[in-house]
């Protein structure tokens, strides 16, 4: 006897392909979109009216602090996962930096398995490479790729001895990501400057010079090994010449704090913009904007890094660097293309399916048949004022608290379902599942169509 098929159909919506928007109706069958040109009288078990609003591709953030094991104070998977869900985040991707660090498989089983029972949507957890792990890094399978902290951050991973990093970059498969800060000009700067409490002072510890050297290195790195490689949080505009100079293993992401935040802000914000890399210029935040549009940068993501206000109200500098963004994300993008800056097309190409290609991120990333009906329905023209008071992030607080955007998500979808609506809340049943990685497919510029269906 074959199981019933549950369809929905999506009713009434601006459906964001990755080139247009086309008014009509999605239909989904168990989870998978089957047909994106359905009739509106198509039959179905449940009818979603969309009211003409835009249906996304749920986001895909491929760079999130989520603190567990070890550190759920700050947060956890549970409550950071409901934030992306509020946020139109449909899956995660997680950083190795918790406590203890995930640099072994058992490591980031034990964190997919915490995930299995906690996490509201759907997740992938990357492993983090030390300067001895590399038969770890080399036995890991179905995870995203390494993480390597070339320069340190929170927490004590680093590795930035070139005899390792020839070793983990000759020696592995998985594609690798890296936090690029050279650490010898940070430790330099730090010195010249010690003593300060000036917040200011930051931006001209993590300089500019730090971050190019650590991005030239890895591209070196990753050029002459063949390697596939990503660039994390781009954060300045000297930077973007080196990615230029695209080879078919590169890519790069920005981060919404590094184009919407700058040096200026600190007397307005202090620590709460305390961040690694280190905020810049405004003539940074418009070139990695650019950049963006233009495709030398490739992916959105939010770096979400959440500390207590409390932490945060430390004298600089002992007040940590981090902040928490995935609720606020989507919105704030949602925002610019409102303003005309962009079109949603474009923001859904960045920050779903890019994460989705660059990763190997099987069945997800963009709405089309035979992907899996992870969606996010948007109202461009609804008017919201965040505010710390209403954050889901456990650490309870946004650095863009006060601030009013046009554009946010209404209902977000995992497999059809749906798992949060500004006017229901949260579902009781969890959706999120473990992403399936496929690396053989060769990654952002070698799937110019997409990872493809299942
Ligand atoms: O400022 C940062 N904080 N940057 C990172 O990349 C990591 C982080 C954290 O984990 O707190």
């Amino acid at each position: 006897m074959s199981t019933p098929k549950l369809r929905t159909l999506f009713n009434n919506a601006s459906i964001v392909l990755t080139d247009e928007v086309r008014k009509g109706s999605l239909l989904v069958e168990n989870g998978e979109i089957i047909e994106i040109d359905a009739s509106s009288s198509s039959s179905a078990d449940v009818v979603v009216d969309c009211k003409g609003h835009h249906l996304m591709p749920g986001v895909i953030d491929d760079q999130v602090h989520f603190r567990e094991p070890g550190l759920t104070h700050k947060e956890d998977l549970y409550c950071a996962s409901r934030a992306c869900a509020a946020g139109g985040i449909t899956a995660f991707l997680e950083m190795p930096n918790t406590k203890p660090p995930a640099v072994t498989r058992d490591g980031v089983l034990a964190k997919e398995a915490i995930a299995a029972n906690q996490s509201h949507v759907h997740y992938g957890f990357y492993i983090g490479a030390t300067p001895d792990n590399l038969d770890e890094l080399k036995a890991a399978e179905n995870v995203p790729g390494i993480k390597i902290f070339i320069g340190s951050s929170t927490g004590n991973l680093l590795v930035d001895q070139q005899e390792a990093l020839e070793k983990i970059f000759a020696e592995t498969t998985l594609p690798i990501c890296a936090h690029c800060e050279d650490e010898t000009t940070v430790r330099q700067n730090a010195e010249r400057l010690s003593g300060t409490t000036d917040i200011r002072d930051h931006s001209r510890i993590r300089d500019e010079k730090a971050a190019v050297i650590a991005t030239t290195r890895s591209i070196d790195l990753a050029t002459r090994h063949q390697h596939r490689f990503h660039v994390l949080h781009v954060s300045t505009a000297a930077e973007i010449p080196i990615l230029a100079q695209q080879t078919p293993y590169i890519t790069a992401e920005v981060c919404p704090h590094h184009l919407f935040f700058n040096v200026d802000d600190y007397e307005r914000l202090g620590s709460r913009i305390q961040m690694n890399p280190s905020i810049k210029t405004e003539a940074d935040n418009h070139a990695l904007w650019k950049a963006l549009m233009e495709n030398t940068i490739q992916a959105i993501a939010t770096d979400h890094a959440p500390h207590t206000l409390e932490e945060k109200a430390r004298p600089y500098p002992d007040s940590p660097s981090g902040l928490p963004a995935v609720e606020n994300s989507l919105a704030l993008f949602l925002n610019q293309v409102v303003s005309g800056r962009c079109s949603i097309s474009q923001i859904a190409n960045c920050m779903s399916d890019a994460p989705a290609r660059i990763w190997g991120i099987v069945g997800k990333g963009r709405i089309a048949q035979g992907y899996d009906a992870d969606l996010v329905l948007v109202n461009l023209d609804e008017d919201r004022t965040i505010r710390d008071e209403d954050q889901i992030t456990k650490s309870g607080w946004s650095p863009w608290h006060d601030e009013t955007l046009t554009g946010w998500p209404v209902a977000t979808y995992l497999n059809g379902n749906q798992v949060w609506s500004r006017a229901d809340g949260f579902s009781p049943t969890r959706y999120g599942k473990k992403l399936q990685f496929d690396h053989s497919r060769g990654g952002y510029w070698a799937t110019p169509d997409g990872i493809g269906p299942r």
